[in-house]
């Protein structure tokens, strides 16, 4: 029996080892300063400071990969966390998006911080800089929110100007005329 358990460390430590040598591509990719999102959107500086500390270790090119990401398997998936992260939404590229989708994308992000979904909790076990309180995801939730109202501006403003607007004005003006006529001819 024991010997068995020594064989079962011996094979599992073999390979541990061999797993070190796989290790996860670290290589950022260039920031170019023209589509990355502290320079086209320029936020305030609390909400810049939030968003390095909470997310752009997984949803940028300027990750920083602590002495713990050299361990497999680990590392994996912490590998793995951040290119889902950076597939999902990547601010280093948000000048690319088309308007419609950074708009989307910047609802998701007041959503999925004020429902506590991001940051990863797990990442927050090693990462107590990227905690928020209640305080700051209130005030890191709006703001996303209030940046999708701002990129989606036009499109709204299309939508209420053009389509529901001279019909439901006419009915209004009907409606209220009818009523008011109606209580006259009562009242004399
Ligand atoms: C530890 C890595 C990590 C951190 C830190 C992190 N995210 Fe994420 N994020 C992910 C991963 C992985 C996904 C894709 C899987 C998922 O939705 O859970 C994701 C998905 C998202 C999505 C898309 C959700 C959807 O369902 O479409 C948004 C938006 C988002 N994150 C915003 C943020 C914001 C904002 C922050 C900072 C406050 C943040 N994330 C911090 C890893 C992270």
């Amino acid at each position: 029996m024991s010997k068995w358990i020594k064989w079962v460390g011996l094979v599992l430590l073999v390979v541990l080892l061999i797993m070190q040598f796989f290790g996860i591509d670290k290589e950022n990719p260039a920031v170019d300063p023209s589509v990355e999102f502290m320079s086209v959107v320029n936020p305030p500086q609390d909400i810049a400071d939030m968003m390095k500390a909470a997310c752009y270790d997984c949803h940028s090119h300027e990750t920083k990969y602590p002495w713990y990401t050299n361990i497999a398997p680990l590392s994996w998936w912490i590998g793995h966390h951040i290119e889902e992260g950076r597939a999902e939404l990547n601010f280093s590229e948000w000048g690319n998006y088309p308007a419609d989708k950074a708009a989307h994308k910047a609802e998701e992000s007041g959503e999925e911080v004020e429902e506590k979904h991001m940051p990863l909790k797990s990442y927050l076990i090693t990462h107590s800089e990227a905690k928020l309180n209640d305080e700051q995801i209130e005030r890191l939730s709006r703001w996303f929110m209030a940046l999708a109202d701002t990129r989606d501006v036009t499109e709204r403003v299309r939508e209420t100007e053009v389509q529901p607007a001279p019909s439901v004005e006419e009915g209004d003006e009907h409606n209220h005329n009818h009523d008011h006529d109606d209580h006259s001819g009562h009242n004399h």
